[in-house]
């Protein structure tokens, strides 16, 4: 959610072929980089929608879903403008609704106070519990993840499960 250019979204599937894979972006020149990535590297299972992840999320079937990926989503560091991040207690309903039971989320952001916030409503989320561990390096595969550990900037990173049916 939030593919950006698809600097990730083309590696993480072409070390995961059997993986389909969505990527949602808003913008409009990134879709087209992150189109041009999947052509250039030949791979047939990825697709671009360009989107705002909150419309696709409301639209998808339950249980659909094996794994979200959410790096370094907007961090809206204002207080007043906090309402707008993507990981909020309506999207992470329909997150949770829409991933398979097992299914994962996996997080990360630069921003202590976004990663806390979306730490204590993962725990709060009825059906998902948090694991021990997060995504890993996977974030550093990305555009940010890349940029701000060359920074030398903290990243901070969760994932959660969804439990039962
Ligand atoms: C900070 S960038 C991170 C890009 C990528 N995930 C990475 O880690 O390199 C956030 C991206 O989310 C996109 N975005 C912001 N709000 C969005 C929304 N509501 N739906 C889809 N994409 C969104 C922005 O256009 C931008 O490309």
């Amino acid at each position: 959610m939030g593919c950006g250019n698809g600097h990730f979204l083309a590696a993480y599937c072409a070390d995961h072929p059997e993986v389909a894979y969505l990527g949602v972006e808003l913008k409009s020149k990134r879709c087209l980089k992150a189109v041009q990535k999947i052509e250039r590297r030949g791979l047939k299972r990825a697709f671009i929608l360009q989107a705002a992840a909150e419309q696709v999320l409301e639209a998808l079937p339950d249980s659909s879903v094996d794994r979200y990926h959410i790096y370094f989503p907007d961090p809206w560091p204002k207080a007043r403008h906090r309402r707008r991040r993507f990981l909020r207690g309506e999207n992470l309903a329909h997150l949770r609704r829409t991933l398979r039971p097992g299914g994962e989320l996996a997080f990360a952001t630069d921003f202590l106070d976004y990663f806390l916030q979306a730490k204590l409503l993962c725990i709060l989320e009825p059906g998902l519990e948090l694991l021990p561990a997060g995504p890993g390096r996977d974030i550093f595969i990305s555009v940010y993840g890349e940029f701000l550990a060359k920074k030398g900037r903290t990243v901070h990173a969760l994932a959660a499960r969804r439990l039962g049916p």
